[in-house]
């Protein structure tokens, strides 16, 4: 999702105050067989033995927190709702660097990128990690934002050149220094029982450039992050835009922004699917999220590999609007978990950060669109 109203919110969460980490890099790893990370089955994904559908979240803010215990609460919360996968942003791009206490993980500047692995850097997501393997919660973690929101695409444009964030995708100095970053990133965790899978990033898109950009870009990064780790999961966290199953010719089926959602599943280094729904911002009814949902499903089977829901929202009358895209999710072949944006909870600084689309432990809406949706999951898996 591109972020508007969610940055002040944010601040107040990172003046808190730092504790030590538990985990340095050299300490990284809960070592587990690679038999049991997570994977697909055929449509589906199998966690922790059982294979079926997952439901799971959206917290982009929750590697920023520099309170362990409320990265401890949020894991627990999550644990005990039955909320299996949190996508998390693996990413926080500066083209300047912040003051102490402000965290913050790579610093793009004058043609160079910096990596902070410090305590207001990579120790926050470390201790996110650490907290996951310690409550059973699966993390997608992606590497770099489309949109400009903590730093994006456009902050390696700035420091290294280049027009607009199309450039990104195919100039060498750009991607030498993402993958630097993917690879700082993946060695950390890439023995952790608490990644569900690798992202290249969030919501890419390449508007009027010709499919073969993004194309190419997913190929080269998916097959370099395989090389780096074999063993766990790869997807490509995009809204799902460019298929031709059942389109009605509104803009998320057509191509003008640089995907083609058929071809990069097919990719071999690409796992699984991912597609977002937001009708509130693209303009759409809320029920046209229907037949959104059970297209990407009839593509996913027809390359024969799961789609995940990845991220859902609405300004309001959460339950109503999603619950039924929740269910035709659920009742459709091909899409194998929904994770609902955004995640919600009561930190020490307060209620996390509040888009309007949040979902807030505890609430009516959470009873409604976790509780019960998690029961009809578990209903499902158990037939
Ligand atoms: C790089 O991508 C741009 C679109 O953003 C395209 O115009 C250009 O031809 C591409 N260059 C190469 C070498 O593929
Ligand atoms: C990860 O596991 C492999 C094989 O089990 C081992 O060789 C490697 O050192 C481990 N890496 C880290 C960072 O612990
Ligand atoms: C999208 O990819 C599919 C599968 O490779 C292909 O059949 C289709 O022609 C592509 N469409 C466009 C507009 O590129
Ligand atoms: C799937 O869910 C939708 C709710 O969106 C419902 O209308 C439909 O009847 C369900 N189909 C089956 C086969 O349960």
């Amino acid at each position: 999702m591109k972020l508007t109203r969610t940055l002040l919110g944010l601040a107040s969460l990172v003046l808190a105050t730092a504790l030590p980490s538990p985990f340095s890099h050299t300490t990284t790893t809960t070592s587990s067989s690679s038999s049991s990370f997570p994977s697909t089955s055929g449509l589906e994904f199998t966690i922790d033995g059982t294979t079926g559908y997952f439901a799971g979240t959206n917290s982009y803010w929750i590697g920023f927190l520099t309170d362990n215990a409320d990265v401890d609460k949020v894991m627990s919360d999550l644990k005990s709702s039955g909320l299996k996968i949190l996508r998390v942003w693996g990413f926080n791009d500066v083209t300047t660097q912040p003051s102490d206490g402000t965290v913050w993980f790579q610093l793009h500047e004058n043609g160079k990128s910096t990596i902070n692995t410090g305590a207001d850097g990579l120790e926050r997501l470390d201790y996110v990690v650490s907290s996951a393997e310690q409550h059973d919660i699966k993390l997608i973690i992606n590497f770099v934002n489309y949109w400009t929101d903590y730093g994006g695409m456009s902050a390696y444009v700035s420091a290294y050149g280049g027009s607009t964030e199309n450039d990104f995708y195919n100039t060498t100095s750009i991607q030498t220094a993402y993958q630097t970053y993917i690879e700082a990133v993946v060695s950390r965790y890439k023995n952790s029982s608490a990644v569900f899978a690798w992202e290249l990033a969030n919501e890419p898109r390449c508007p009027g450039c010709d499919t073969s950009v993004v194309y190419d870009w997913v190929e080269k990064t998916s097959k370099y992050i395989k090389g780096l780790d074999a063993e766990h999961l790869v997807c490509i966290g995009d809204e799902g835009f460019g298929l031709d199953i059942d389109s009605d010719g509104s803009f998320q089926y057509l191509y003008d922004e640089g995907t083609n959602f058929t071809a990069n599943l097919g990719i071999e280094t690409i796992d699984f699917a991912t597609f977002h729904l937001y009708p509130d911002s693209w303009g759409t009814t809320d029920a046209w999220g229907n037949g959104w949902i059970t297209s990407h499903g009839a593509a996913c089977a027809a390359v024969g590999k799961p789609c995940l829901l990845e991220e859902y929202g609405v300004p309001s009358n959460h339950c109503s609007v999603e619950s039924p895209w929740q269910q035709t999710a659920l009742n459709t072949t091909g899409v194998t978990g929904d994770l609902f944006w955004q995640y919600g909870d009561t930190l020490s600084t307060g209620e996390s950060p509040d888009d309007g689309n949040t979902v807030y432990y505890g609430t009516s809406d959470y009873t409604c669109l976790v509780t019960d949706h998690v029961a009809a999951i578990d209903k499902k898996n158990a037939e």
